[in-house]
């Protein structure tokens, strides 16, 4: 199996076709729409998706949109992030000073310059990965926000952006009534089709589209992405550029039921696996595709009466 890159320069490709794509979805216009309630009031946001639906890429077009200063409060271990790493983001990126510290950050330094900062401008703190924050980190977050300032509003929003609800855990009642959460539903049918045209699109017939968009992979960007790389390679050891239906069904098929070779049973406490998803959707369509032909056919004999 060649990797993507291997993929896409067999095809003759110079870039990466998945890089820097930027495609509007249902998600990515409600992450906008709320992303702007969100700013104007100062709110506090969680944006839910699973890996590879394309959170990062709404909320940075989103706020790229909304033209907001960005501040990302991140360590390369987010279990680790105290409130004290996401006053000191906040000072540092606001402002030219250093970090005053008597054994916790200065309070009247984070309010000055967060005071001052956001009568300019519109401050969004995002944090990702935030199903990993350490739920003293959330309580802290929530804490700062109403005592810290003294002010009448708030000052900035909020952003977490993670995996699984970070407010659907023990301690975290208090900061959960206090924000809202946004859950992604991954890519449509008719979405995932738009963006495999808009990207690799001259690499599949029609009906191939068809079928892949309705895979269970194809709601997610990542998934997808993989998918069709491997459609791709597939159709190239066959000596096509172009993917065909038939492929998709030998493709899905394939990923979705690796066969045991040693001939020992299965397990037999194995979860559903998606593959039986596959499976069962490329014999609903290809029940559905003999009704459509059958009725073609008609239609064509009738007219020849
Ligand atoms: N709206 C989009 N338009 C085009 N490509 C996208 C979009 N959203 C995601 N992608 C693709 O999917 C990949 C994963 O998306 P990302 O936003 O990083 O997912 P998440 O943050 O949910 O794990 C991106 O690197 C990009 O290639
Ligand atoms: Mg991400």
């Amino acid at each position: 199996m060649m990797n993507k890159l291997e993929v896409f320069s067999s095809l003759g490709l110079k870039v990466d076709p998945f890089h820097k794509a930027s495609f509007t979805t249902g998600d990515s216009l409600r992450v906008l729409r709320i992303l702007t309630m969100a700013v104007e009031s100062r709110a506090m946001v969680s944006i839910v998706g699973e890996r590879g639906c394309g959170k990062t890429e709404a909320v940075k077009a989103a706020l790229k949109k909304l033209g907001v200063t960005t501040i990302h409060a991140k360590r390369e271990d987010q279990e680790k992030l105290t409130i004290a790493d996401i006053k000191t983001a906040l000072i540092l990126e606001l402002s030219n000073e250093n970090v005053k510290r008597g054994g916790v950050v200065s309070s009247m330094q984070l309010r000055r310059i967060v005071g001052e900062a956001s009568r300019k401008q519109k401050i969004v703190v995002v944090i990702e990965e935030a199903q990993r924050l350490h739920s003293a980190t959330l309580r802290s977050l929530k804490s700062m926000r109403e005592i810290e300032w003294l002010s009448e509003d708030e000052l900035f929003t909020i952003l977490l952006v993670a995996q699984s609800d970070p407010m659907n855990r023990a301690g975290v009642s208090e900061v959960r009534l206090r924000s809202d959460c946004v859950h992604m539903q991954g890519l449509t049918d008719a979405e995932a089709a738009g963006y495999v045209r808009s990207t690799v699109g001259r690499y599949f017939d029609d009906a191939s589209l068809e079928a892949l968009s309705d895979l269970p992979q194809a709601k997610n960007f990542l998934e997808l992405q993989e998918l069709l790389v491997a459609l791709l390679y597939h159709a190239l050891t066959a000596g096509r550029e172009v993917v065909s239906e038939q492929d998709v069904r030998e493709v899905a098929c394939r990923e979705s039921a690796p066969l045991p070779r040693s001939g020992k049973a299965k397990p037999q406490s194995q979860p559903v696996s998606s593959g039986d998803a596959l499976k069962s959707v490329l014999a609903k369509r290809a029940a559905t595709n003999t009704v459509t032909s059958l009725s073609d056919h008609r239609s064509v004999s009738g007219a020849e009466l």
